[in-house]
């Protein structure tokens, strides 16, 4: 049953890429929502048994840290029976200054079917895809997108709300270098959600008067509206010095702690991407707290995956 449901979703899925929410419709959208949904279900058995991407070469290649996002590629890929080559950087070649266009030739050549990268670079998995034949997944470029991240994001939110549509969701903090930030914009949008920035001015984008959100500097008088609040993590590596005057500032003003939970609506969904920087963009009796999905989020990024993986794999 639930193959024959996923065989038709496939069907009706064109891509051979997944490099951005931003280029994705909200039909697109719907179609991995609804394949990773299948597969969140599916019993263990009936998984091992379809093993849709058996004889398929799947190929992660993560040149910038990961914790939940290529550890759930693993095992998105293994469960869907696919081959896994997982590349570790500090043991490749990259490290003896390989270009990333040599890499991708050797890879093709060893005949690879998916890759899964990720990189410091926005563009690098769009680049990578007009090099290579295998499908690309783009695990995270830079401050660019992150579309997996979005799609679990969406998939979460609907686990608890009817709709996407209609709802208001804050993102707050460091939107200026998340790449989650953006995937979360493009989709939200798309999917019919207000969408609320709520940062510092120097934490906000260049032409965020383009993304179609509204924009706030002030969480206290935005959260008692939001349906969804969705901390972001502070970028630090990617930000230079000065872009607000202390971590301790920053928390007052940005970070989601008990008190001001106070003022969320009872049913509100507190989200972060990960890794959390607990006590500054939340606490952890927040984080931890009864409101939170934040672990949800983690789980229901192998679905997301498996459903990215399958859906691109006979393109
Ligand atoms: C994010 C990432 O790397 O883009 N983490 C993740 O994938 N879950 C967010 C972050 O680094 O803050």
């Amino acid at each position: 049953m639930s193959w024959d449901r996923l065989r038709d979703l496939r069907a009706r899925w064109t891509r051979r890429h997944l490099l951005g929410l931003e280029e994705l419709s909200a039909d697109e959208m719907k179609i991995v929502l609804d394949a990773a949904a299948l597969f969140k279900a599916m019993p263990e058995e009936t998984l091992r048994q379809g093993a849709p991407l058996r004889g398929k070469r799947v190929f992660t290649l993560f040149l910038e840290s990961s914790t939940r996002t290529k550890t759930s590629f693993v095992l998105a890929a293994r469960r869907l029976g696919a081959d896994l080559v997982d590349f570790s950087p500090a043991s490749s070649s990259i490290m003896k200054g390989e270009s990333i266009k040599d890499t991708a030739r050797n890879i093709e050549a060893m005949g690879v079917d998916s890759v899964v990268i990720r990189h410091s670079a926005s563009g690098a998995p769009l680049y990578l895809s007009r090099l290579l034949k295998a499908n690309v997944l783009n695990g995270g470029d830079g401050a660019h997108e992150h579309p997996t991240q979005g799609l679990l994001d969406i998939f979460t939110i609907l686990e608890e709300k009817s709709s996407v549509a209609g709802l208001t969701v804050a993102l707050v903090g460091d939107i200026a270098f998340s790449r989650v930030a953006r995937s979360n914009i493009h989709g939200l949008t798309r999917l019919g959600a207000r969408v609320i920035l709520v940062a510092p001015p120097t934490l906000l984008p260049d032409g965020v008067d383009r993304l179609g959100v509204a924009v706030s500097h002030d969480f206290d008088s935005v959260l008692p509206r939001c349906d969804v609040v969705m901390c972001l993590r502070l970028q630090l590596e990617r930000q230079q010095a000065g872009l607000f005057p202390s971590l301790q500032e920053y928390m007052r003003l940005f970070g989601l702690d008990e008190a001001r939970m106070k003022r969320a609506r009872p049913d509100v969904l507190v989200m972060h991407p990960g890794p959390m920087n607990r006590g500054i963009e939340v606490t952890s009796a927040v984080a931890d707290g009864g409101r939170s999905v934040i672990l949800r989020q983690v789980t229901n990024g192998i679905a997301v995956r498996m459903a990215a993986l399958y859906l691109l794999a006979d393109k």
